[in-house]
């Protein structure tokens, strides 16, 4: 899976315990590092084209239309959005010949389209993948599948109904660092997965979602009305068309919008795939005063029964991304391009330091009787170097997306299918649940 690059800088068990884990956390003491290949990118089997339509062009959906028209083997066909400036946009990422509407319903018309790529603001997921899938298309849809917990539910019966997939856009499960990762844990490498944590800060206008919207929208060249969805109607907003993740009405926050790449990481690292038992969150609104009714600081606790996550979110002040998985024989860290191996031996490796309370002759005694009994055994424990394996990219946007293409072929089971994408989607719900009403979620 990893090819070594240069020579391995060698550092003992001596080393790192004398150390001290808390530097090797912060990076400091990266012993080993070793650069991951390239993912493994899905294909589509040879034959015709796997064709494709996107429904919103947007920030995300102009990301997986540039990425998807380079998966060999696949064909845009057609592109909607409510927004004409976005159908300028998608001929301009996939060539001037794909047909582009406001109404995605034409998409789901075309019995030439097989599959489609779904990146609309999160309250319009559900209606859009359903009516995706009961006409018969595969859908990627963009994280959080849903924008509530019966959304979700409605979701996943509608893929057991019609036989078609989902498979949900947290893209970073595709890349080569989380695969490492999730190799790792499954090899028992940090012994039994007790916790983890789960951390991201940003301190910027656009980290804060305060995007300045298209300088030429206006109702002429925007589809307003339908837009709004079911949502309480107010004149025209370029702010609330850009800036929608700022409301519980239209997005999910930061819970949503971060929590969810994380928590699909965790979950996919870890092997979890259920809801969690327990959500507790606090929150509030603390730097971004600019009428918006999420939180820009919330600390969630997840309580999977076996396995406790705690996740720190802030808009407030730029801090790594980090996904760090603890168990008893050591700490599998994901920060920034790289998966850290940080292993523990869980045993005493001097004697203990409570014998500094004994009298001089009872310490004397402890002393030589507990090297006579473990020095023989630290002696045969192997090394316990750190490893760091640094990742081609942090995203992986393109092979998640070949992933999705080649099962609209292949029919193979996708990782991240619509009960995986469920579980992570409804474990934020419960955390905005909780910020809202101020309560535990879930339990008894
Ligand atoms: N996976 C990731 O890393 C990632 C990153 C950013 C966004 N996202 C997700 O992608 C989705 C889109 O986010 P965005 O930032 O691109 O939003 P955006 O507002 O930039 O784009 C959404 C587009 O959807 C269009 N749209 C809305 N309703 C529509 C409808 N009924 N029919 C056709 N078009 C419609 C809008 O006109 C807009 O152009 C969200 O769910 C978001 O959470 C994922």
């Amino acid at each position: 899976m990893f090819s070594v690059t240069g020579a391995p800088r060698p550092f003992s068990r001596r080393d790192f315990l004398r150390a001290g884990s808390g530097a090797a956390l912060g990076g400091v003491l990266a012993a080993r590092t070793f650069d991951l290949e390239a993912e493994q990118v899905a294909t589509v089997p040879a034959g015709d084209a796997v064709r494709f339509g996107i429904i919103g062009v947007g920030t995300q959906g102009s990301a997986l239309l540039t990425n998807a028209v380079t998966v060999s083997g696949v064909q845009c066909v057609a592109a909607s959005d409510l927004y004409d400036g976005r159908h300028t946009l998608a001929r301009e990422i996939a060539g001037p010949d794909i047909k582009t509407t406001r109404r995605y319903q034409e998409l789901l018309d075309d019995k030439s389209i097989e599959c489609l790529i779904v990146a609309v603001p999160d309250f319009w997921h559900k209606t859009v993948v359903v009516d995706a899938l009961s006409a018969g298309k595969d859908v990627y849809c963009e994280k959080p599948m849903s924008h509530t917990i019966a959304e979700g539910a409605e979701m996943v019966k509608a893929v057991e109904r019609t036989g078609k997939f989902v498979q949900v856009g947290s893209q970073r499960v595709s890349s080569a660092i989380f695969i490492k990762a999730q190799e790792l844990v499954a090899s028992g490498a940090i012994g039994d997965v007790l916790q983890a944590e789960l951390q991201l800060g940003r301190n910027t206008p656009d980290g804060a979602w305060e995007y300045p919207p298209p300088p030429d929208l206006s109702p002429e060249n925007l589809d307003w009305e339908t837009w709004q969805k079911d949502v309480p109607k107010k004149p025209f907003d370029p702010l609330t068309f850009a800036r929608w993740r700022c409301w519980h009405q239209y997005g999910t926050g930061m819970a949503g919008d971060l929590m969810v790449h994380l928590v699909s990481g965790m979950q996919f690292v870890t092997g979890i795939n259920q809801v969690p038992d327990k959500v507790f969150t606090v929150g509030g609104i603390e730097r971004w005063k600019d009428g918006r009714n999420m939180p820009d600081v919330q600390n969630t606790i997840l309580d999977y029964g076996k396995i406790h996550v705690s996740v720190r979110l802030t808009l407030g002040t730029e801090t790594p991304e980090v996904t760090r998985v603890m168990g008893s024989k050591g700490v599998v860290e994901i920060s920034n391009n790289s998966v850290a191996f940080i292993p523990q031996l869980g045993i005493n490796t001097s004697p203990s330091y409570y014998s500094q309370s004994y009298p001089a002759a009872l310490r004397k005694e402890y002393l030589h009787d507990w090297q006579e009994k473990n020095d023989p055994i630290l002696a045969e424990h192997p090394l316990a170097d750190v490893d760091v394996y640094r990742g081609p990219s942090w995203d992986g946007l393109r092979p998640h997306l070949a992933t999705f293409f080649s099962a609209v072929r292949t029919r193979k089971p996708v990782v991240e299918d619509v009960v995986f994408g469920n579980h992570a989607a409804t474990a934020c719900h419960m955390a905005n649940a909780s910020y809202f009403e101020g309560k535990l979620i879930g339990g008894k």
